[in-house]
């Protein structure tokens, strides 16, 4: 189910911030493709997503092929206005209402019980919805022009990591969607934390840039899926696409911990211990801990003292190492605190779990 011919528009605004002619013009045409059950990518303040039309089965069915990904994981239900969300859930408790509030636009996502007019195949078949309203101007207008509800994924490939630039969507889906919008780098860099509403107290199914402490703020008591850093033989994650082995890279990825000599003693050890056998080797650094490395690849992920830029830098980074067919990456790991939760969370996966402590 190819499309021959994926339309790529770069989307730019003038010196008052507003979108140019040409871009109003894009982002119209770019709703009514997606009105009439056409896919197109844009930029949103996390990740780029795919977008279809939420009502439409056929277009979310569409984007589970373009994505090459499994019917059974739901996609975000995105829209522009606050009051669009009665549109999709039914029985929303206070404390949607507390969070959309305090967090929307933004980069959190509610899960609710979903009203019947959202096709099965939008919530892979679940009776919850999941609802986000972005705050990328782009996103929002898009999403207006789109008719207000807009199905959409990370906008990678099933299994690749999630796109921080326009032309990481075009290397994963050029041909297999109708356009991409290229608004720029994104400004987060990872998806949406999501929040099932639908519990008492609400739960966290998967960490972002709203964390668990802004959260317990507006909500006081909030649960964390308990597979979230670590995988439990007896319970699947509850956000189905969590259980799937994403941004995995190419190359083999071990995280190791323990303080900063010991650490990049244990990862120079095995570099050239890898080095020895003829194989490629990557090291994920900071800017404070990039020169203590020896390997054929070494990258800075980002300031350690300020992880929203190690945040930000991540997928970019594991794109990067695949591009250069590197086969051994060591990352250092990062505090479990505010969006190093996030971090953690996305690069345990990517590594399925494989965590060496250094000593
Ligand atoms: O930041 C984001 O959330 C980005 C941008 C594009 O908005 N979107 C995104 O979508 O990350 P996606 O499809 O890559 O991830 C959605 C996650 C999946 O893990 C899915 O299983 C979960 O949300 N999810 C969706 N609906 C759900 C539901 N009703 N119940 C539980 N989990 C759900
Ligand atoms: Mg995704």
């Amino acid at each position: 189910m190819e499309n021959s011919k994926t339309t790529y528009i770069a989307i730019k605004t003038d010196e008052a911030g507003q979108f140019d002619q040409e871009s109003l013009a894009a982002i119209a045409r770019a709703g009514r493709v997606i009105k009439d059950g056409g896919l197109c990518a844009f930029p949103t303040e996390t990740v780029y997503g795919l977008g279809g039309n939420a009502f439409l089965a056929d277009a979310s069915e569409k984007i589970y092929a373009a994505k090459g990904r499994p019917s059974d994981n739901p996609l975000i239900v995105h829209i522009a206005d606050p009051a669009d969300l009665e549109k999709v859930a039914r029985e929303i408790p206070p404390c949607a209402y507390a969070l959309a509030e305090a967090f929307w636009p933004g980069p959190l996502t509610l899960v609710l019980k979903k009203k019947a007019e959202v096709p099965k195949e939008t919530t892979g078949g679940l009776e919850t919805v999941a609802v986000r309203l972005p705050s990328h101007p782009v996103a929002l207008a898009l999403i207006r022009a789109a008719g207000g509800f807009v199905a959409a994924p990370s906008a990678n490939a099933s299994g690749r990591p999630s796109p921080t630039l326009a032309a990481h969507v075009a290397e994963d889906l050029t041909g297999r969607i109708d356009m991409i919008l290229d608004g720029g780098p994104v400004g987060i860099g990872i998806e949406s934390t999501i929040v099932d509403v639908t519990t008492s107290p609400p739960e966290i199914l998967r960490p972002g840039f709203v964390t668990k402490e802004m959260l317990q703020g507006v909500l006081g008591q909030v649960k964390e899926d308990e597979t979230l850093f670590a995988p439990q033989a007896d319970l699947a994650p509850r956000a189905p696409g969590m259980k799937y082995r994403h941004y995995a890279p190419k190359g083999q990825l071990i995280i190791v911990e323990g303080k900063k000599e010991a650490v990049s003693s244990y990862i120079n050890r095995r570099t050239q211990a890898h080095a020895l056998k003829g194989e490629k080797t990557g090291v994920i650094a900071t800017e404070q801990t990039a020169d203590l490395y020896f390997a054929d690849v070494i990258k800075t992920i980002g300031d350690g003292q300020r992880l929203e830029t190690v945040a930000a830098g991540l997928y970019g980074i594991l794109r990067a190492f695949d591009a250069e067919d590197v086969e051994k990456i060591y990352a250092e790991s990062f505090a479990r605190e505010g969006i190093g939760s996030a971090v953690m969370n996305r690069l345990l996966k990517a590594a399925g779990y494989q965590v060496i402590q250094a000593d």
